[in-house]
Protein backbone atom coordinates (compact mmCIF):
# COMPACT_ATOMS: atom_id res chain seq x y z
CA UNK A 1 0.00 0.00 0.00
CA UNK A 2 1.14 3.21 -1.15
CA UNK A 3 3.44 5.05 1.83
CA UNK A 4 2.60 3.19 4.46
CA UNK A 5 5.81 1.23 5.77
CA UNK A 6 7.16 -0.27 8.90
CA UNK A 7 10.31 2.18 9.97
CA UNK A 8 13.39 0.47 12.29
CA UNK A 9 15.12 3.22 14.70
CA UNK A 10 18.61 3.09 16.09
CA UNK A 11 19.02 1.02 19.16
CA UNK A 12 21.86 1.63 21.22
CA UNK A 13 22.64 -1.29 23.83
CA UNK A 14 24.97 -2.25 26.35
CA UNK A 15 25.08 -3.76 30.16
CA UNK A 16 22.50 -1.32 31.35
CA UNK A 17 20.17 -2.29 28.96
CA UNK A 18 18.77 -0.86 26.17
CA UNK A 19 18.07 2.87 24.10
CA UNK A 20 15.96 3.27 21.02
CA UNK A 21 16.30 6.73 19.31
CA UNK A 22 13.52 8.54 17.29
CA UNK A 23 14.22 11.69 16.05
CA UNK A 24 11.77 14.05 14.20
CA UNK A 25 12.57 14.64 10.39
CA UNK A 26 15.33 11.90 10.53
CA UNK A 27 13.84 8.64 11.99
CA UNK A 28 10.27 9.90 11.14
CA UNK A 29 9.55 11.63 8.31
CA UNK A 30 7.92 14.34 9.44
CA UNK A 31 8.45 16.84 12.47
CA UNK A 32 6.48 15.57 15.66
CA UNK A 33 4.18 18.45 17.07
CA UNK A 34 2.18 15.70 19.43
CA UNK A 35 2.41 12.58 21.14
CA UNK A 36 0.07 10.42 22.93
CA UNK A 37 -0.30 6.75 23.81
CA UNK A 38 -2.49 4.15 24.67
CA UNK A 39 -2.69 1.59 27.13
CA UNK A 40 -5.05 -0.36 29.37
CA UNK A 41 -7.33 -1.78 26.18
CA UNK A 42 -8.54 -5.07 26.42
CA UNK A 43 -8.31 -7.60 23.54
CA UNK A 44 -11.14 -7.32 22.04
CA UNK A 45 -11.75 -3.28 21.57
CA UNK A 46 -10.74 -1.95 18.04
CA UNK A 47 -9.33 1.87 18.62
CA UNK A 48 -8.92 3.97 15.75
CA UNK A 49 -11.74 3.94 13.65
CA UNK A 50 -11.07 6.66 11.48
CA UNK A 51 -9.10 8.77 8.97
CA UNK A 52 -7.31 11.98 9.02
CA UNK A 53 -7.35 14.58 6.70
CA UNK A 54 -3.89 16.15 7.48
CA UNK A 55 -1.99 14.04 10.36
CA UNK A 56 0.60 11.59 9.38
CA UNK A 57 1.25 9.37 12.61
CA UNK A 58 4.61 6.43 13.71
CA UNK A 59 2.62 4.02 16.21
CA UNK A 60 5.27 2.10 18.37
CA UNK A 61 4.63 -0.59 20.89
CA UNK A 62 7.10 0.62 23.27
CA UNK A 63 5.77 -2.95 25.36
CA UNK A 64 3.73 -5.54 24.51
CA UNK A 65 1.62 -5.92 20.64
CA UNK A 66 -1.19 -4.83 18.97
CA UNK A 67 -2.01 -5.24 15.29
CA UNK A 68 -2.69 -2.29 12.82
CA UNK A 69 -4.83 -2.57 9.66
CA UNK A 70 -4.86 -0.07 7.71
CA UNK A 71 -7.43 0.39 4.62
CA UNK A 72 -6.58 2.52 2.12
CA UNK A 73 -10.24 3.40 0.45
CA UNK A 74 -9.70 2.42 -2.77
CA UNK A 75 -9.93 -1.51 -2.42
CA UNK A 76 -6.29 -2.19 -0.77
CA UNK A 77 -5.64 -3.04 3.33
CA UNK A 78 -2.67 -4.47 5.12
CA UNK A 79 -2.49 -5.50 8.30
CA UNK A 80 0.72 -5.16 10.71
CA UNK A 81 1.88 -6.60 13.95
CA UNK A 82 3.52 -4.28 16.51
CA UNK A 83 5.57 -6.58 18.58
CA UNK A 84 9.54 -5.17 19.08
CA UNK A 85 9.97 -1.51 21.02
CA UNK A 86 12.39 -0.20 17.93
CA UNK A 87 9.95 -0.30 14.83
CA UNK A 88 6.98 1.71 14.21
CA UNK A 89 4.69 1.96 11.26
CA UNK A 90 4.51 5.08 9.47
CA UNK A 91 0.75 6.42 8.58
CA UNK A 92 0.22 9.37 5.98
CA UNK A 93 -2.91 11.33 6.09
CA UNK A 94 -6.07 9.95 4.25
CA UNK A 95 -5.79 6.53 5.42
CA UNK A 96 -8.12 4.52 7.23
CA UNK A 97 -6.94 2.54 10.49
CA UNK A 98 -8.01 0.07 13.21
CA UNK A 99 -5.96 -0.85 16.21
CA UNK A 100 -6.30 -4.11 17.90
CA UNK A 101 -5.35 -7.23 19.78
CA UNK A 102 -3.80 -5.20 22.17
CA UNK A 103 -1.95 -7.18 25.05
CA UNK A 104 -2.31 -6.85 28.80
CA UNK A 105 0.92 -4.84 28.66
CA UNK A 106 0.29 -2.86 25.40
CA UNK A 107 1.54 0.56 25.27
CA UNK A 108 1.07 2.05 22.03
CA UNK A 109 3.36 5.40 21.99
CA UNK A 110 2.05 7.20 19.14
CA UNK A 111 3.76 10.43 17.19
CA UNK A 112 1.92 13.09 15.16
CA UNK A 113 3.04 15.44 12.64
CA UNK A 114 -0.15 17.88 13.40
CA UNK A 115 -1.90 19.35 16.82
CA UNK A 116 -4.92 17.27 17.77
CA UNK A 117 -7.84 19.48 15.41
CA UNK A 118 -11.08 16.84 15.64
CA UNK A 119 -12.00 18.46 12.96
CA UNK A 120 -9.24 16.84 10.52
CA UNK A 121 -11.29 13.57 11.58
CA UNK A 122 -13.33 11.36 9.19
CA UNK A 123 -15.00 9.03 11.38
CA UNK A 124 -17.54 7.27 8.73
CA UNK A 125 -16.19 4.92 6.43
CA UNK A 126 -18.32 5.54 3.54
CA UNK A 127 -17.80 9.13 4.44
CA UNK A 128 -13.57 8.77 4.12
CA UNK A 129 -14.17 6.16 0.68
CA UNK A 130 -16.03 8.90 -1.43
CA UNK A 131 -13.89 11.75 -0.04
CA UNK A 132 -10.70 9.91 -0.97
CA UNK A 133 -11.29 8.57 -4.36
CA UNK A 134 -12.38 12.85 -5.22
CA UNK A 135 -9.12 13.89 -4.06
P1 LIG B 1 -9.75 8.70 19.95
O1 LIG B 1 -9.45 9.44 18.69
O2 LIG B 1 -11.09 8.04 20.08
O3 LIG B 1 -8.62 7.60 20.21
P2 LIG B 1 -8.03 6.53 19.17
O4 LIG B 1 -6.82 7.20 18.56
O5 LIG B 1 -7.70 5.34 19.97
O6 LIG B 1 -9.08 6.30 18.15
O7 LIG B 1 -9.54 9.70 21.18
C1 LIG B 1 -10.08 9.46 22.44
C2 LIG B 1 -10.43 10.79 23.08
O8 LIG B 1 -9.27 11.57 23.31
C3 LIG B 1 -11.35 11.62 22.23
O9 LIG B 1 -12.29 12.25 23.09
C4 LIG B 1 -10.46 12.68 21.61
C5 LIG B 1 -9.37 12.84 22.66
N1 LIG B 1 -8.07 13.19 22.11
C6 LIG B 1 -7.51 14.42 22.36
O10 LIG B 1 -8.12 15.28 23.04
N2 LIG B 1 -6.27 14.71 21.88
C7 LIG B 1 -5.57 13.83 21.16
O11 LIG B 1 -4.42 14.13 20.71
C8 LIG B 1 -6.14 12.54 20.86
C9 LIG B 1 -5.42 11.53 20.04
C10 LIG B 1 -7.39 12.27 21.38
Amino acid sequence: MKEVKMLEFPQRGDNRGRLVIVEGMQDVPFEIKRIFYIYGSDADVVRGQHANRKTEFVLINVSGTSKVKVLDGKGNEAIFSLNRPHTGIYLPNMVWKDMYDFSPDSVLLVLASEHYDAEEYIRNYDDFVKEVNNE
